[in-house]
């Protein structure tokens, strides 16, 4: 089992190129079976999830080749559209092909992706969409079957809760329909932007990007497009609460301040200095006496839909809390089992309880964490091991790292640039 050893306690010095967003390039991959052609993605950040996404378009027939970061995928001639159980199982974002298979060829078998280990995260609201649409659809061994009878027609769609993939997948169905779809209470993360910008650019009729309300005037066809996956706003939250916790200087190159507002306020209450630059964020802590870290403010959290302060960056700001100086309270609203690394901070020396949807972290100081073999349980409980390691004293093995390079593009390499003592280690 490969696994990450970090022997903690060094400062972050230096740059770091953002990747492409791991949760935009997803949805765009999945847009290029919408309509025949050659489809050009630039910054597609090389992951286990994009891989598999890569698989799941060959095996439903598209073809594709990458080049750096630029993959060139064909979807000329569909040959199938069927996702199964076992590229489902490995990445639940496989749903995405539902709303482009239904709009290209009218017809879809998807595996249902089932629970996870961050909660039981349904598609009923994808599936209330389709509907909408005139979309029937039937749950049969473990697979959702999704049929249009004659050609999808527009309808309106209230979200209970803003979801990005179902509105993902909802647009992707009402981009060729016949007539205007509504979506209300729309997701509004960057993600959703990035996929609305490509379907213009493939000929769709959409209003409202940024919004909660969307507006889609369906188009008789679509064509191959090129388009850029915007820089992924979790990678670059990662790496800024990193410098948080272990000190140092870092320039975040091609990252977007303006998608990280909610997650830069609490870093500065708890004092790390941004600056917003052209080339990107610089981020650093002030040194107390030219030498040690300044103390870490404890700061509460309460998970929101964007622009609220992300549920994918909560991990990682909890293990930063336990370094803090008094008690921080992290309120998870969007998942109901997104503290899995609660145990295994413990294990390392933090003190947090937890209390429903909220963790109390009373934080111990700098310092304060050891290292210790943990486990990672999936991918940004990972990252947040891996940032209590980067910080602890003494040596932290995680394993399972399969969790954290679904979404971190070369982690290690990438921290050890920046003067961390980190190693992949397999086998
Ligand atoms: N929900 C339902 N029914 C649905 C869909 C969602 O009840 O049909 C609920 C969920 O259970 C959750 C809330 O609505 O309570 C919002 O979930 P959402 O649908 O927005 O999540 P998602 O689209 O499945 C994406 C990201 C996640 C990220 C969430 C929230 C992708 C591929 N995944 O998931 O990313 O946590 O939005 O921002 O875009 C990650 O990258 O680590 C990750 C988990």
């Amino acid at each position: 089992m490969d696994t990450l050893v970090i022997d903690g306690g060094m400062p972050l010095h230096g740059e770091v190129r953002i990747s492409g967003a791991k949760n935009a390039a997803l949805p765009l991959m999945a847009a290029t079976l919408l309509a025949p052609g050659d489809h050009v993605l630039h910054n597609v950040p090389d992951l286990r999830d994009t891989r598999t996404m890569l698989s799941l378009i060959k095996t439903l027939g598209g073809d594709w080749v990458r080049q750096g970061g630029t993959v060139r995928i064909n979807t000329d001639t569909l040959s199938g559209a069927e996702a199964p159980y076992d590229l489902v199982k490995t990445m639940r974002a496989s749903v995405l092909v539902l709303g482009p298979l239904l709009s290209r060829a009218g017809y879809a078998r998807v595996s249902l992706p089932g629970g996870c280990a961050i909660g039981t995260r349904p598609i009923d609201y994808h599936l209330k969409g389709f509907e909408r649409l005139g979309v029937q659809t039937d749950l049969a061994q473990g697979y959702v079957e999704a049929r249009v009878k004659d050609r999808l027609r527009g309808g309106v769609m209230y979200f209970d809760a803003p979801s990005v993939t179902g509105t993902e997948n909802l647009l992707m169905a009402a981009v060729c329909a016949q007539g205007t779809t509504l979506i209300q209470n729309a997701a509004r993360e960057p993600e959703v932007g990035n996929l609305i910008d490509m379907l213009t650019a493939m000929g769709a009729h959409i209003e409202g990007k940024d919004t909660d309300t969307l507006t889609v005037h369906g188009v008789e066809r679509l064509v191959a497009a090129e388009t850029s996956v915007i820089p992924d706003r979790i990678e670059t939250g990662t790496y800024m609460i990193a410098v948080a916790a272990c000190g140092g200087r870092v320039l975040l190159r091609d990252s977007l301040s303006q998608h990280l507002v909610a997650l830069s306020e609490k870093l500065r209450r708890c004092g790390l200095i941004i600056e917003e630059r052209q080339d990107g964020i610089l981020v650093f802590c002030p040194e107390v006496a030219g030498s040690s870290l300044c103390a870490l403010e404890s700061v509460d959290i309460t998970t929101q839909p964007y622009p609220g302060f992300p549920t994918d960056l909560q991990a990682q700001f909890m293990a930063l809390m336990c370094m803090g100086e008094g008690t921080a309270i992290i309120h998870e609203t969007i998942f109901e089992n997104r503290f899995m690394h609660v145990a295994e901070l413990n294990r390392m020396g933090a003190d947090i309880t937890i209390e429903g949807s909220r963790a109390v972290v009373r934080g111990c100081g700098r310092g304060s964490l050891s290292g210790a073999p943990v486990m990672a349980t999936d991918l940004r409980a990972s990252a947040s091991l891996a940032i209590a390691g980067l910080a602890a004293q003494g040596t932290t093995t995680i394993s399972r790292i399969y969790h954290l390079e679904r979404g971190y593009e070369n982690m290690a390499g990438k921290l050890q640039a920046l003067g961390a003592n980190i190693r992949r280690i397999s086998g």
